[in-house]
């Protein structure tokens, strides 16, 4: 028997402690041992709960109990995540989490203690929810130099984009009921800003690239400004609005990496990921595109991968596995107004003709888009590819045109 013990039994350890229910046999046939739910930290009270009589309050009864060889954490936030952590790992038990936030901002430190300990520190179900992806990008696909992921990675966002584009949803109502369904953070402003798309993007980056890759290096958007007549002008382009977290490997130190929200052509397999759904392409040299698609979110498919996790760190109590990437400065990173795309600009003039041809003269070619019941003196136009700050330049150019929304044309 393994002693396993959860810190937080909130959305996603309550499903932890419910597949380690409900899943009994499945995981002693994969593993040959009985996992015992020996202690969950909660500061609240679960009577119905089948493991009732093993909640506590005090962290040090998980810490100080040598049988406990892994330690699961879902509280979410990083503190005290962090200083838990910290303190498991440094004592030799190996350590699941599903939150992102603590891998993107102590990665870097959490897996060099874990390897000083020769303990595991795994974290499947930080990015992309039940989707497999950090095994397989360090395992599956070891032997390819990975140049690019993108993807939509953010669950919350995808559903609202959706019911906005499907159903005309207003924002706040899809909101709403994205919360009611679980799929929102604590505090959903880290969705809709972008902020969890990023740190999964950074996790993402800082294991295909090696290096630590912090959150704030990274230009981050959401989608709060994103309107009915943008995801209308999207339509008429061909494609839809997604948020896409994205990195690039550019030149043998250089990556280009960002979270926004993007035009996506529907040819791209990443348009046609719609609700609760995240979808990853990962691009390797030997390979080609690889994507992977699933929930991103929820109680389930998320403590699904949390559960995995455990079951790897048990099979490897004694081995570690190898899950590593250094510390950085964030040096690596190209600075967004040097980031090239193609741009979608929307705004109003007096004279929308006017506009249009003032627009042609300081940018080029665009590409002049259209929407059914578009009010009087509106226009919105796509231009060539173009640094970003060349692109702010031109449009400050452009006077008779007032800007309302600028949006990223995503090469996917
Ligand atoms: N709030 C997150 C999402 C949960 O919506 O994707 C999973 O990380």
């Amino acid at each position: 028997m393994i002693s396993v013990a959860l810190m937080g039994h909130g959305v996603v350890g309550s499903g932890v402690a419910e597949i380690l229910y409900t899943h009994k046999q499945k995981l002693f046939a994969a593993i040959g041992e009985e996992i015992d739910l020996k202690h969950i930290l909660d500061l609240r009270e679960f009577p119905d709960s089948p493991f009732a009589d093993r909640f506590t309050k005090d962290f040090n009864v998980i810490a100080d109990d040598i049988e406990v060889r892994v330690v699961v954490e879902t509280m979410g936030g990083l503190h005290p995540a962090y200083e838990f952590v910290k303190e498991c790992l440094s004592r030799g038990k190996s350590v699941v989490t599903s939150n992102k936030e603590l891998v993107a901002a102590y990665g870097a430190e959490l897996l060099s203690i874990a390897s000083q300990q020769s303990a595991n520190f795994l974290f499947e179900a930080s990015v992309g929810g039940g989707i497999p992806i950090i095994r397989p990008i360090n395992q599956c696909l070891v032997a390819n130099n990975v140049s690019e992921i993108a993807g939509i990675l953010n669950g919350t966002t995808n559903f609202i984009l959706t019911k906005m584009f499907y159903e005309g949803m207003g924002f706040d109502e899809a909101l709403k009921l994205a919360q009611e369904l679980g799929y929102a953070e604590r505090n959903p402003e880290a969705d809709v800003e972008g902020h969890d798309a990023c740190r999964k993007i950074c996790i993402l980056a800082s294991l295909a690239f090696g290096k630590h890759i912090y959150p704030d290096a990274v230009h981050t958007e959401g989608i709060t400004k994103i309107t009915a007549a943008d995801v209308a002008y999207a339509e008429s382009w061909g494609g839809v609005i997604k948020l896409i977290g994205s990195v690039k490997k550019l030149g043998r130190d250089c990556i280009d990496i960002i979270v926004a929200p993007m035009f996506v052509p529907s040819h791209s397999q990443l348009s046609s990921i719609d609700d609760v759904f995240n979808g990853i392409m990962v691009r390797g040299d030997c390979t080609g595109d690889v994507v992977f698609y699933g929930k991103g979110a929820g109680k389930l498919p998320t403590a699904s991968a949390v559960v995995a996790d455990v079951v790897d760190c048990i099979k490897h109590l004694k081995t570690r596995k190898y899950l590593s990437w250094a510390d950085s400065d964030n040096s690596s990173v190209l600075p967004y107004e040097q980031s090239v795309r193609a741009m979608y600009v929307r705004g109003v003039a007096d004279d929308a003709a006017a506009a249009y041809d003032e627009a042609k003269a300081v940018f080029g070619e665009i590409h002049r888009l259209s929407r059914e019941n578009a009010p009087q003196g509106e226009l919105a136009f796509i231009t060539e590819p173009m640094e970003f700050r060349c692109f702010e330049k031109r449009l400050a150019e452009v006077k008779s045109l007032k800007a309302e929304s600028v949006i990223r044309i995503g090469d996917l």
